[in-house]
């Protein structure tokens, strides 16, 4: 009798995960239409259709489930917004994930355009690093993932950098406005070339610059780590502590930004940013070690080693 109650409730409550529309995975031939979303298994990040702002244009993206406050982290079209239409997105016969918009397969919007040469089929996974991969099933090799292609967000776990290998760069770009997920002025890459440094962009010009490699990894809110060797050169962080959300922006209006959410406060808080003001006094009145200094002191545990500007303000 007992036996039979536990199983009922069982059956009751896999009846109710598998009626809930929500996965983590999306499998050849099924779609995310308006409204569906993926789920990371542990509903810390969610991937569907979104507005941004004041737009009713229609963007592909990824941001944290659980936060009242949308926080879109990756934006899949981010140059090519669906316009008075919806979107549908889907794993076709080739193994690749495409966005089109409607679902006449007419007007292709975007796609991971990787070439799956094995006979094998693919599945798409969000995962609760708010990474969107692409799986090979039978070899389960990554053929494509979102972590490649950042937008605006580092997220933790992500690298910022090359893969010499490769010949990928994985940088930030700013959005162009809080409306507009396209690709904005503002940029934070590495060049690798001489001594290594981060360069933070205004379109092609510098704006601020870090201290040359070698770099030094600190804690703080968040652990950074940094790789420069034959194949790679990146930066990487991770959070210690599952307390608060962290992610690191290149805003739309000029700044680089580490940010904290935590439950307390209920909204985004600045934890670092740059460039800031007083590194441009000092360096603007005095010796350029100093601001180097002060910058090493405040900024060092940020994942991005300290910048100093490279043409201070007047
Ligand atoms: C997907 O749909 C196509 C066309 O309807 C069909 O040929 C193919 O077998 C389907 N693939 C899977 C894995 O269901
Ligand atoms: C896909 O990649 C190929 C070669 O890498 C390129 O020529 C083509 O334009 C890409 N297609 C899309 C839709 O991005
Ligand atoms: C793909 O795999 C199926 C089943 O394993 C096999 O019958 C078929 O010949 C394969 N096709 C190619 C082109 O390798
Ligand atoms: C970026 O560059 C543009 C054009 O030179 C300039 O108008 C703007 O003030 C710059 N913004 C920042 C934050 O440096």
């Amino acid at each position: 009798m007992e036996a039979e109650k536990l199983f009922l409730l069982f059956s009751l409550i896999m009846l109710q995960f598998s009626s809930c529309t929500s996965q983590d995975s999306l499998k050849t031939n099924h779609t995310i239409k308006e409204g569906d979303l993926l789920i990371s298994k542990g509903n810390i990040f969610a991937l569907g259709f979104f507005s941004p702002g004041s737009s009713t244009n229609r963007y592909l993206g990824i941001w944290y489930h659980k936060i009242p406050e949308q926080t879109v982290v990756w934006v899949a079209n981010r140059n090519d917004p669906i316009i008075g239409s919806s979107g549908f997105l889907f794993i076709n016969q080739f193994g690749n994930l495409v966005l089109y918009r409607k679902d006449d397969q007419k007007l292709l919007v975007w796609s991971t355009n990787v070439s799956v040469e094995e006979n094998d089929t693919c599945e798409a996974q969000l995962l609760d690093s708010g990474n969107l991969i692409l799986v090979r099933k039978r070899s389960r090799k990554i053929v494509w993932q979102s972590f490649d292609y950042p937008t605006n967000i580092q997220l933790p776990g992500m690298k910022l950098g090359l893969d010499r290998k490769l010949g990928t760069d994985r940088f930030l770009t700013s959005w162009r406005s809080a409306d507009d997920p396209g690709i904005g002025d503002f940029s934070l890459r590495i060049n690798p070339n001489g001594s290594p440094q981060f360069f933070f962009y205004n379109a092609t010009k510098p704006i601020s610059r870090s201290p040359p490699w070698p770099w030094r990894s600190q804690m703080g809110l968040y652990k950074s780590a940094f790789v420069n060797d034959p194949d790679e050169i990146y930066c990487v962080y991770t959070v210690p502590d599952d307390s608060y959300l962290l992610r690191i922006i290149v805003d739309h209006l000029g700044l680089v930004k580490v940010l904290t959410w935590r439950e307390s406060d209920g909204q985004w808080k600045d934890y670092w940013k740059a460039p800031q003001f007083h590194c441009d006094y000092y360096g603007h009145c005095g010796a350029y070690s100093t601001c180097e200094l002060a910058n090493l002191n405040e900024f060092g545990c940020a994942c991005l080693p300290g910048f100093e500007p490279k043409y201070p303000l007047e």
